[in-house]
């Protein structure tokens, strides 16, 4: 059974207070609280077994290196990948995409070739694509989506020619809540020979990923949205693709040898991952991972919809609110906009005297807010922690924000 009050347990920043009031924290999808057994594992490692990893031949430096290495395996297990050798360590998705935007696809793209994007893509997967745009002249293509936030997987499929060279799409709206069919795009540019990078960077908190089952040639994730540290992360990439990509970032632990005349490169995925890593950053990313799994993806799944369905409820009552993303098939991300409301900002600014913290202002998705029509909106994000009473808080707080722009 799922105890949310057993499980809030585990997260002490839950129990603080905000303005004088117990803390809400619907900001997950800017970024997640993290479970004591991370906060230990930080604290350990720097206080018990820190030193640089894969240099040195003394005892610290090997258990380092043991720990940090471990995580690959935890990253592959989480994601089902078939290999941990298919995972690239980094500092989160932002530097995962520009990864395979300098090292993989600018080297093989041309003025004129195409990256079909969605509308709702977040920064992280819109401006490395605009590096290729103006640097190579690369076309950038995008796919709307409907008036629900629903992505139609044929639309991305359709919009493929044959200069199409990759599509590059969330896997989940950080600020729709939309579920994309990734696996269905995936199977269908497969058939045409396209590559699919997937930011999975809100997905794989909300939901079980199966990296064997979609079969992605790329999928990025963050650490710290998956409850770990700030500066973990991973990128899974296809052996073929792995094998296509130069190196990103040159340095030191990406290579074999060094001369004068020339370089040898690491063996894939270390040939990607070029100087001291966060060490700490993911070994606390590991064990985020092992609690998230010890919870069962599912269940958090599972738990999260039941939240979304008791909030679609409790906002529908509120006629002076407009939610953008109404489509069924979302997580618990809702954003909104309120009549009367200045500014998203002063919105969350009346929420936060009532201790709910949620995000307000673009989101880091410019293209969707033009899409929407919008300059701005709120932005109310659940997480495995969060409960149905949190949502009777938020909405007592919209309800006296209101009554204030009345
Ligand atoms: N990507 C983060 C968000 O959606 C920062 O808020």
């Amino acid at each position: 059974m799922y105890d949310v009050e057993k499980i809030r347990g585990d997260f002490p920043i839950l129990h603080r207070e905000v303005n004088g009031k117990p803390l809400i924290y619907l900001d997950n999808g800017a970024s997640a609280q993290k479970p004591q057994v991370v906060i230990d594992a930080i604290t350990n490692a720097y206080a018990h077994e820190y030193a640089n990893v894969h240099r040195g031949l003394h005892y610290l430096s090997n258990v380092a290196t043991e720990k940090y290495e471990s995580v690959r395996g935890v990253i592959a297990r989480f994601l089902n990948a078939a290999s941990e050798d298919e995972i690239v360590l980094n500092s989160g998705t932002t530097e995962g995409i520009n990864m395979v935007a300098y090292g993989w696809a600018m080297p093989r793209m041309q003025a004129g070739d195409e990256i079909i994007l969605s509308v709702m893509e977040h920064h992280a997967n819109i401006v490395p694509w605009h590096f290729l745009r103006e640097r190579q002249g690369v076309v950038l293509k995008w796919v709307d989506v409907d008036s629900t936030g629903a992505l139609d997987p044929q639309a991305v499929i359709d919009a493929i020619t044959p200069k199409t060279k990759l599509i590059a799409v969330t896997h989940l709206s950080n600020v729709l809540g939309t579920r994309v069919d990734v696996k269905t795009i995936c199977t269908e540019a497969h058939a045409r020979g396209v590559p699919v990078l997937i930011d999975g960077s809100q997905a794989a908190v909300h939901q079980p990923v199966d990296l064997r089952d979609i079969d992605p040639d790329f999928y990025a994730i963050t650490g710290h949205k998956l409850y770990g540290p700030s500066g973990s992360g991973a990128i899974y990439c296809k052996p073929e693709r792995m094998a296509e990509m130069q190196p990103f970032i040159g340095g030191g632990d990406m290579i074999k040898e060094v001369s004068k005349d020339g370089v040898i490169y690491n063996d894939p995925p270390m040939k990607f991952e070029a100087g001291t890593p966060g060490i700490v950053q993911t070994i606390g990313l590991g064990v985020a991972l092992e609690y998230m799994m010890g919870l069962g993806m599912q269940n958090i799944a599972a738990h999260e919809d039941t939240l979304r369905d008791y909030t679609v409820e409790r906002l529908a009552g509120l006629n002076w609110l407009q939610v953008q993303g109404t489509t069924p098939d979302k997580s618990a991300i809702f954003s909104f906009t309120m009549d009367g409301a200045g500014h998203a900002h002063d919105i969350s600014t009346i929420l936060d005297k009532k201790g709910v913290a949620v995000r307000a202002g673009q989101h880091c998705v410019g293209p969707l807010m033009e899409h929407m029509g919008i300059p701005a909106s709120c932005r109310a994000s659940f997480g495995l922690y969060n409960t149905k009473a949190e949502v009777d808080v938020l909405v007592e707080a919209l309800e006296l924000a209101h009554d204030l722009f009345a």
